[in-house]
This record gives structure tokens, sequence and C-alpha cells, in this order.
């Protein structure tokens, strides 16, 4: 019979492009991850927005090194969520936009680049509040399919994995390059603000795991330094400034959760100190180049990977993207990202604390 199920499950997967190998082996086994965030996370749902400006394909090289071909992620291969799905046994999830017959079993992926917490963060982007509401929509699904009882316990086993806030700052950043330190921490508080009512509406929903990447090193991005050649070497210091700001209050604001809502456990990644490090000793991490993008044009190859957005724009490519750790002006390469996942997945309290993705998943 075993036999029989497992070809059924092969035909059905032929139908659906799904695959047999990841189906649940026994209860509470099955893992599940929902992914919210910003480029770094987004697998594709760009592709599939109205917008022009925001949305569209991406041009080659993005996807050259594991796809063959791009796919809407902004690298030359896998994403951080990619590679912690494949840790937890789970097939790559789909962008949540793509018109496919999806399994929310395993999740979803509703990360948009450019993308920020504040709604004014990029229009024409997916912000946080359209994300979650992507995500009461699938709840809604869950519990049709599920049941109301089964699809709670699933919400609270799922992990919910967060990259955001990177975009509110280059946007403030860019409109207020000089802005006072109280207009910052005011700033801040709004984005950590809006963020923590979006945690209570998925805890309210019964989420449960929540896990941050931190916001990154952003003076750092090849892109950042091209706008300022005075720079030389260094990154540009006020935009890695507000990302420190940003990660004392995010830690604060979860660490206040936990002690309010009963159940509630995180994980923060310090992805600012685990890239700022990669920036600063590539070889340490076997990296040849840490300062310039391995894709793009002019200085630092921090601008137009694939030739802009009309594709017409001159540019220069690596011929071995696993030699650097910025694929783009703002975007690090696979091998980055894997060396990444892997600190998110398992990493020791110094970089994934006050637990790591995998301790999450285990958590009763
Ligand atoms: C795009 O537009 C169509 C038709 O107006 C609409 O149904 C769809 O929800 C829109 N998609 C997004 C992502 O906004
Ligand atoms: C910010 O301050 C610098 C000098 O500190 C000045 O050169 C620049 O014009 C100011 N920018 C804006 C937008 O006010
Ligand atoms: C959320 O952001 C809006 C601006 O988009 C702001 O007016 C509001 O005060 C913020 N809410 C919180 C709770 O910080
Ligand atoms: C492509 O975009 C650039 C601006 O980024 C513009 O100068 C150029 O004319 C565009 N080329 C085409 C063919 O549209």
């Amino acid at each position: 019979m075993a036999d029989l199920g497992h070809l059924f499950c092969v035909l059905v997967s032929l139908l659906h492009s799904g695959s047999c190998n990841d189906q649940p082996k026994a209860q509470g086994e099955h893992k599940t991850l929902f992914v919210f965030g910003d480029s770094l996370f987004d697998p594709g749902n760009n592709q599939y927005l109205n917008d022009s400006v925001e949305g569209g394909a991406l041009p080659w090289p993005y996807g050259e090194t594991y796809f063959g071909h791009s796919t809407g992620r902004l690298s030359d291969g896998r994403l951080v969520p990619d590679f912690v799905a494949q840790f937890a046994k789970l097939p790559i999830l789909p962008p949540y936009l793509q018109p496919i017959t999806h399994r929310f079993t395993d999740g979803a992926n509703f990360a948009s680049a450019g993308g920020g917490v504040l709604v004014q963060t990029h229009p024409g982007t997916i912000s946080l509040p359209m994300q979650l509401s992507y995500f009461k929509a699938v709840v809604k699904s869950l519990r049709q399919k599920l049941g109301d009882v089964a699809a709670k316990k699933l919400l609270m086993k799922a992990v919910y994995l967060f990259s955001i806030g990177g975009n509110d700052y280059f946007s403030f950043y860019t409109h207020y390059p000089n802005a006072t330190q109280p207009y910052r921490r005011q700033y801040v508080g709004m984005v950590i603000g809006n963020l923590t009512s979006v945690l209570k509406e998925i805890y309210g929903l019964g989420g449960r795991k929540i896990a941050f990447q931190n916001a990154g090193p952003l003076g750092c991005l090849p892109a950042m330094k091209a706008r300022d050649p005075q720079l030389g070497s260094e990154c540009a210091e006020e935009p890695s400034a507000l990302a420190r700001l940003h990660n004392r209050a995010l830690a604060n604001a979860l660490k206040k959760l936990e002690n309010k809502l009963p159940g509630f456990k995180y994980s923060i990644f310090d992805y600012y100190s685990a890239l700022g490090d990669r920036v600063q000793n590539p070889s340490k991490y076997g990296f040849k180049n840490g300062k310039a993008a391995c894709c793009g044009s002019g200085a630092y190859k921090g601008q137009n990977c694939g030739g802009g957005r009309n594709g017409t724009e001159p540019y220069e490519l690596c011929s071995n993207p696993s030699e650097y750790v910025w694929f783009d002006g703002g975007h690090t390469t696979e091998r980055a990202n894997r060396q990444l996942a892997e600190l998110i997945w398992s990493g020791g309290p110094r970089f994934s604390g006050p637990y790591n993705v995998k301790q999450l998943f285990e958590h009763p």
C-alpha cells in the first residue's frame, strides 16, 4: 500500500508540480514557515505587482547561479528564507502572489522588494500592513481546509520570519539626511510602534514564534557608499547609525512582548554584525571582496546590475559570484546568504538569541 500511496503522490505531484519527498512523515513533524519582509526575503512577489515602477521581472544575471534564470530574487541564487525552508525540510516557498495552487500548510512568503513597515515607504510595493492582510487571507483558507482547531494548532507551531525596516530607514535618510537625534528617535518609535501592532495581530491569530533578522549595516551597501565618493572604502556612518537605533528598539520591543504575551517566543539574528563582519573581513569567511558588488556599474559597482530598470545600461559582471559578499549594490550573493541562513537556523547566542530558528521550531 505504501508503494501505491507513493505512486499516487507522484502522479498528483506531476499534476501540481509539487514534490513527494516533503510530505509530512508523521503528525507533529511537519513545519510551517511564514515569511514577511523586503527584498532580502522576496522570492519574486514584486513580479506580480500592477505598479510598473516597482513591479516587473528582474533581468538576467539575477538567478544565474542556482535557478539558471531570473526568478525575481535580488541575488545570483537562493535567499535566506529559501535556505531556512530547506533546513526545515520544506520545499522553497513560492511567492504568495504567484497564481498557483498554494500548499499553505507549508507556510507562505509575502515579502516584497522595497517594502517597509510604514505604508508611506516606497508606495507600490507590498508594505507590512498589506502583507498582514495577505496572511489573514491565508489563515482563513487554513481554517476552511483544516477546521478552526487544527488551523490554530498549525499557526501556533509555525515560525514567522521577518526582514523589515531597512527600507523605512533608507527612505527616511534620503528625505532627511540631517535629521536631529530627537526626530530620528521619533521616527524609530513610529516604525517600532507599527511593527509591534502587526506582531500583536499575528499573536491574536495564533502566532507564537517570531524570528527577526535585524536591520543591516545600511551604510555599507555598495549603492549607499557610491552616493558619497569621499568615503573612500569606509561605510557611510549615518544610515548604519539609524539601523543601530532601530535594532536596540527592536530588541526592547520583542522583550516587552515576551513579558506581556503568554507563550510568545522570539529570535533575533544579529544580521547587522554578521554582515558587517563579512564586509570588513571577507577573507575570514572565504570571500575575496566585501566592498564592491559582483554585478553593476559605477563606484563599488553599486548600480545597474542587469542593465538597470530598462535593461539597457552598461554594467559589469564578475566571473565568480561566490568570491563576493555583495551580488548587486544592495543584496548579498547566494554564498553569503547560505552563511547567514546557517546562523539564523542554528547560530549560537552571539548571533541568534534568545533562541535560534531551529530551537523555535522544536519548541512545543
Ligand atoms: C492587480 O490588479 C488586479 C485587477 O485590477 C487585481 O485583481 C489584483 O488584486 C491586483 N494585484 C495586486 C497585487 O495588487
Ligand atoms: C546636510 O548638512 C550638510 C552639512 O553638514 C550640508 O552640506 C547639506 O546640504 C545638508 N543637507 C540638507 C538636505 O539639508
Ligand atoms: C504607525 O505609522 C503611522 C504613520 O504611517 C503613524 O501615524 C502612527 O502613529 C504609527 N503608529 C504607531 C503605533 O506608532
Ligand atoms: C533607459 O533608462 C535610462 C535612464 O535610466 C534612459 O536614459 C534611457 O533613455 C532608457 N533607454 C531606453 C531604451 O528606454
